[in-house]
């Protein structure tokens, strides 16, 4: 069957109608994992599964220029950046990356994060409420920004710019007023970090050696030329944007400690094993990424579905992630499932699949994974009421989340 001939009505709208449900819905009327559809005027393979993940990630056969439409890159990425390119450019870009990857990173982020919360914590005692997708994400963006080298800010700025970066998230996938602040807070934050590399590439201000701001200064792409400032601060964002983004998660932890109280305990009680598996199943059991897009570099056949070159593939992340074969009962929200298997790295995919040296896989998982943990423990430990409150996640809204962000009443922090 061809894709291309088939006279398919074009599922752009469906899919803002329906949210994450769109490619799940879809994908369970067809009889094997891959489903044709079209989408932004292409024709498009929808596809799920370990080995659809090896094939989406095949540059041979999907790469990811012209794959990404213009609001999102003007929202969540930035235009150039390191998710727009393939091959060679890629990897060199990628090189910028690759020290999140290292244990070192991993602690040095979540050391500056959990003293962030910690701090903050502190005050949250003597407020009436706490949102708390705000507030972590205040602590998150102040903890990588600090781990990065940036320079510190007073407490409205700090705010101004954790506000900016959760904008940007949340308005990618809208052609609302979410979308429009989403676009005015990527220039503001842009603009801000264009000028600090400009400042230190001219003396005018300094970066740590070795950190994020400092690699990002002095990298140089295949060309050979350091990147311009534009593209440095969208890669800057790159970091302290989807840092400050595990907000999300920690809302959803939240979330899930009020539906699943008796999980509170083995996480109180620092059991490190199960601090991990909680957030493996966060990540697994919420929706956050629905799906991933690539360019067929030519014509491609999968499981007896051809798709002609240029016609885009999606892989089904939040479907795969829920998918009955791979993970059985997948709606039950069970960490205990993580501690019982392995987690192979083509299974669970909410921040992309293949490997973050090579390809596209999200280099921030050990980052995202660490902070989870440790933000999980600290919220188990927490003391605090949840007052009435619309707690419900809608799933045609993209990103979704907690209605309410999770509003805190009476918080008493440990001892
Ligand atoms: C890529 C999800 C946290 C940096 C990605 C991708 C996804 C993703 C789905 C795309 C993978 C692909 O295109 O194949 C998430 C989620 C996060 C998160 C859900 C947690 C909220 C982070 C963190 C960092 C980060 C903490 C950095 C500290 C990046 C970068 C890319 C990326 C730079 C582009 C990689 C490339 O194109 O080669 N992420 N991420 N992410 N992520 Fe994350």
């Amino acid at each position: 069957m061809n894709a291309q001939r088939r006279p398919l009505i074009d599922r752009s709208l469906p899919l803002l109608a329906e949210g994450y449900a769109w490619l799940p819905n879809r994908m369970r009327d067809s009889p094997g994992p891959v489903m044709p559809t079209r989408l932004m005027g292409r024709p498009a393979l929808a596809v799920r599964g370990p080995d659809a993940v090896r094939f989406f990630y095949d540059e041979t056969r999907v790469r990811r220029h012209g794959a990404l439409p213009e609001p999102v890159l003007g929202t969540l990425f930035g235009h150039g950046a390191v998710h727009t390119l393939d091959g060679a450019p890629h990897r060199a870009r990628k090189e910028y990356f690759l020290p999140l990857l290292d244990p070192g990173s991993v602690a040095g982020v979540t050391e500056h994060v959990t003293a962030a919360w910690d701090e903050a914590v502190r005050s949250w005692g003597g407020r009436p409420r706490v949102v708390l997708f705000d507030e972590a994400a205040v602590a998150l963006s102040q903890g990588v920004g600090r781990w990065a080298g940036l320079p510190a800010a007073d407490a409205p700025e700090t705010r101004r710019t954790a506000a900016d970066l959760l904008a940007m998230v949340d308005g990618f996938a809208t052609a609302g007023p979410r979308h429009w602040r989403a676009r005015r807070a990527r220039g503001r934050q842009q603009d801000r970090l264009a000028r600090l590399v400009e400042d230190v590439r001219a003396g005018a201000a300094t970066a740590p050696d070795g950190s994020m701001l400092d690699r990002v200064v002095r990298h140089r792409d295949l060309s050979g030329e350091p990147l311009d400032a534009k593209t440095a601060a969208v890669e800057l964002l790159n970091v302290i944007r989807p840092t400050t983004a595990v907000s999300w998660f920690v809302a959803f932890s939240a979330h899930a400690l009020h539906r699943w109280p008796h999980h509170r305990e083995p996480l109180r009680s620092g059991d490190a094993a199960f601090a991990t598996a909680w957030a493996h199943e966060v990540r697994r059991f919420y929706p956050f990424a629905p799906f991933l897009g690539g360019r067929a570099v030519r014509d491609l056949t999968w499981h007896g579905h051809s798709l002609p070159a240029g016609g885009l593939v999606l892989l089904d992340v939040y479907g795969q992630n829920h998918d009955e074969a791979l993970w059985g009962d997948p709606y039950a929200f069970r960490p205990e499932r993580f501690l019982d298997r392995a987690v192979r790295a083509d299974d669970l995919i909410p921040q992309g699949g293949g490997d973050p040296r090579t390809g596209h896989r999200c280099p921030g998982e050990r980052v995202t994974v660490g902070l989870l943990e440790a933000l999980a423990v600290r919220l188990a430990r927490l003391e605090y009421t949840l007052p009435e409150q619309d707690l419900s996640i809608p799933l045609r809204r993209m990103p979704t989340r907690p209605r309410s962000g999770v509003v805190l009443t009476g918080v008493r922090a440990p001892a």
